[in-house]
């Protein structure tokens, strides 16, 4: 059943995590309807503005209406990842989300906020809701000096003022993480105490961690044995530090590359394997039932197993 996106967040709040998983083709939407349903987890279900330009949004959208009637049981929300101002009007008017994330964090803060302001009259105008971001998604190297550090990560301050300003709904924060399969140098790992602060400020307003893959070593052990070179180096975001945040008010988080890095993996896998062949149906349906077992496995660790049908408590404060 298709939801909205806020109500799956204020459902999950300090409970569990929404597992947002981005997603771009066919194999992919089957395996992630498949494994929410095997876990009888709600999902959310995100495109990019890049992958929309790439695979065409009726195309895209199309896909996810097919899915809602092929996999009747699971509770689901579409979202916009990394809008620009354009891509999320775009997206509001199509009807076919039910929130937007305006990515204007690369931006001054004053234009930050005006940029997300903008974006969230015309959202709430729709019935729809906004991710705003704060801080940058860019990984945290061992030598760099605090103020380095600060300059990336969400100032818990600016936090609640850009809240009250802009008045989006969720707010990415920078705590550490990075998109892709490199995330952390050295002793780095997710800012703990960062977060705490902006949770102080900003309790019961649901926070969301980009960057939530956890890289598993033995995939990319897997994909440089079937002839890939990736970085060994290459690691994420452990599922014990996920669940930690979710004390801290982290309610979605976002998953991209480890459904990419299993897709890497089964198809360098086969044709090793299998030289001779050349049919896309036979590594897709591999595919498909890992990319279903991966999504099953992070719902149940996100603890969102089993939640199906659960609808907000009447006590949890409204965000925004
Ligand atoms: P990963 O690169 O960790 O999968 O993060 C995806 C993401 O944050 C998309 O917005």
């Amino acid at each position: 059943m298709r939801l909205a996106t806020l109500e799956l967040l204020r459902t999950a709040y300090g409970r569990y995590a929404m597992g947002a998983f981005n997603v771009s083709n066919m194999e992919q939407i089957h395996g992630l309807f498949r494994g929410a349903a095997r876990a009888r987890s709600p999902i959310i279900v995100q495109f990019t503005r890049v992958i929309r330009s790439y695979g065409n949004p009726a195309m895209l959208e199309g896909m996810i209406r097919a899915a809602e009637g092929i996999y009747p049981e699971v509770d689901f929300a579409v979202h916009l990842d990394h809008g620009d101002e354009e891509s999320c009007l775009d997206a509001i008017r199509s009807g076919q989300y039910s929130s937007v994330m305006i990515d204007a964090s690369h931006f001054p803060f004053e234009q930050n906020v005006e940029t997300t302001r903008r974006v969230v009259d015309k959202a709430h105008a729709a019935g729809i809701s906004v991710e705003a971001e704060l801080g940058l998604l860019k990984g945290i190297e061992d030598d760099m000096t605090v103020s380095a550090q600060d300059a990336i990560m969400t100032d818990p301050d600016q936090a609640e003022e850009f809240v009250r300003r802009t008045d989006c709904d969720s707010l990415a924060v920078a705590i550490g993480t990075s998109h892709g399969a490199y995330k952390f140098s050295g002793r780095q790992r997710l800012h703990f105490d960062r977060l705490e602060e902006i949770h102080k400020r900003l309790a019961g307003f649901p926070l969301v961690l980009h960057g939530g893959s956890a890289v598993p070593i033995r995939e990319v052990e897997r994909i440089n044995a079937a002839g890939g070179a990736l970085d060994i180096s290459a690691s994420g975001v452990s599922e014990d530090e996920l669940i930690r945040a979710i004390g801290f008010g982290i309610v979605k988080v976002n998953i991209g590359t480890d459904g990419r890095l299993i897709w890497t993996r089964v198809h360098r896998e086969f044709f090793r394997e299998k030289p001779n062949e050349f049919d896309f149906m036979s590594p897709g349906r591999i595919y498909m039932d890992a990319y279903a077992e991966f999504v099953a496995a992070k719902c149940e660790k996100l603890g969102g197993a089993g939640r199906t049908g659960s609808r907000a408590p009447a006590s949890v404060p409204a965000a925004g």
